[in-house]
């Protein structure tokens, strides 16, 4: 079984070291087994959230595919592309963006941070947030159900937008009763090391302390290295290897023998300086052959958009059909072949059952077992606290689809609703917007109960009129 893999890297900087060997290269080792199907690609959409510097989106965007494709990345095994180039992935954002719920989308952590500095500054609390912030999570969730991707490479500050895209995903399929979308992983690669930068921080141009893969050539390399810094030291002084970002940087590009002669060199008092043009030097050893293929690339962007747009056919292949099936399912229908009903002598259309309430299980991505409780339109109604114990958790469900409205414990706890069990709560709602909105949502969980209570008690009776051998 091939499992898909799919990622995609937001086109507003400049590739640096910590780029290239926290993704790019783990990337493009994983896109060489032949158990993966890599997809990887520009988004492009998101950076433009991010930046709205036009010149600087497209700089990137030509700077990141040469870097990818000099770096070894093989356009013909993987599925190379740029986001706005597959307009199924917009598409795909707006039937997602009518199931996500806007509690969800309040909940992002991006999103509630930029709240929570503009509450700081006693500003608004949206103040300088586009819709477009707010939406980033459903538009990436459109990124990974367009191709059923199982595995997402991400950065840690990525998971929650994994969980939300499985939600929304879990969203979409109960609401329109199928099993359209697999529910993606996010992959967080342990081993793979988080490379520090100049000042010793994680690499990263927030923190503007960034050493440039190839832009710049060998000269921007070593000015870069020669500016990480180092304890006081002096030559001939033994150094520590353990808190050294400059270590921490050769290792990362050296093998372990040629990591171990360093470590001895500098333990044996190697001067600091001497220590960078041995680290500029191994550097350079593994990007000069790549950063002359990139120099190459960069001087033909043509090339570039002809690889690029060769992936986007590709990848419309794929998310192409898939988008015809979801049109379909959500009643975007061609009228060619219907007859119409108000013809006379047609039968009216009959009105669709409703769908009883129910429960939907799931595994969460931390292990833990937990259910929802969806009402008869599909709205979430109820999320339970996760448990080790998947019987623990059956147990739980077992209990609510007895319980009739009016003798659930449930009360208001903040801007949602808590169900309590022996005075623990086990379930909460959703957040409401408001105390009126909570209350409606009331109603409808103590009906949702009710519903649920009397199938059970009707499925017990036909159980029993059967077991005494009477038809019920
Ligand atoms: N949000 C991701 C980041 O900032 C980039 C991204 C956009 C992405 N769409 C994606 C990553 C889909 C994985 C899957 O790193």
């Amino acid at each position: 079984m091939h499992t898909r893999v799919l990622t995609g890297i937001t086109t507003t900087g400049t590739p640096h070291l910590g780029n290239y060997v926290g993704a790019i290269r783990p990337a493009i080792q994983a896109s060489r087994d032949p158990n993966v199907d890599a997809f990887y690609f520009m988004a492009d959409y998101h950076a433009l959230i991010k930046s709205d510097d036009a010149d600087r989106v497209e700089a990137s965007r030509l700077m990141i595919t040469a870097s990818w494709l000099a770096a070894g990345l093989d356009p013909e095994r993987t599925t190379f592309y740029r986001q706005s180039d597959v307009p199924e992935v917009p598409e795909l954002m707006w039937l997602l963006t009518c199931v996500t719920s806007k509690g969800l989308l309040n909940r992002a952590h991006a999103y509630k941070a930029a709240v929570d500095r503009n509450i700081e500054n006693q500003e608004d609390a949206d103040a300088g947030v586009t819709a477009g912030l707010y939406m980033y999570p459903v538009l990436m969730a459109a990124d990974i159900l367009a191709f059923n991707a199982n595995k997402v490479p991400v950065g840690r500050d990525q998971i929650q937008h994994i969980e939300m895209a499985r939600d929304i995903a879990q969203r979409f399929n109960h609401t329109y009763g199928r099993e359209f979308f697999v529910m993606p992983e996010a992959l967080i690669e342990e081993q793979v090391a988080t490379l520090p930068g100049l000042d010793g921080r994680k690499m990263s141009k927030s923190y503007d302390n960034t050493i440039p893969l190839f832009e710049g050539g060998p000269k921007a390399l070593r000015e870069a290295i020669m500016k990480i810094v180092t304890d006081s030291r002096a030559p001939g002084e033994p150094k520590d290897t353990e808190d050294s970002a400059l270590f921490t940087i050769y290792k990362a590009f050296a093998s372990p023998e040629e990591t171990a002669t360093f470590a001895e060199s500098l333990h044996g008092g190697l001067g600091w300086g001497e220590a960078k043009q041995v680290l500029f030097e191994r550097v350079d050893a593994e990007v000069a052959p790549m950063r002359e293929r990139y120099d190459a690339l960069m001087a033909s962007p043509g090339q570039m958009e002809d690889i690029l747009l060769a992936g986007a056919a590709k990848a419309r292949a794929i998310a192409g059909p898939l988008l015809e099936t979801l049109r379909e399912a959500v009643g975007l229908r061609s009228a060619r072949h219907k007859p119409v009903a108000h013809q006379a002598g047609a039968t009216p259309p009959v009105a669709p059952k409703a769908k009883p309430p129910r429960f939907a299980s799931f595994r969460d991505s931390d292990g833990s077992f937990r259910f929802r409780l969806f009402g008869a339109d599909g709205e979430e109604l109820l999320l339970s606290v996760p448990f080790a114990d998947p019987k623990a958790a059956g147990a739980l469900r077992q209990a609510l689809s007895t319980l009739s409205g009016a003798q659930a414990t449930i009360a208001p706890e903040g801007d949602h609703l808590a169900l309590r069990v022996d005075g623990e709560v086990v379930a909460n709602s959703e957040s409401y917007p408001d105390a009126a909105a909570r209350d409606a949502g009331l109603g409808r969980l103590r009906a949702a109960l009710d519903a649920l209570a009397s199938a059970t008690a009707e499925e017990a009776a036909a159980k029993a009129a059967q077991a005494s051998g009477q038809r019920p």
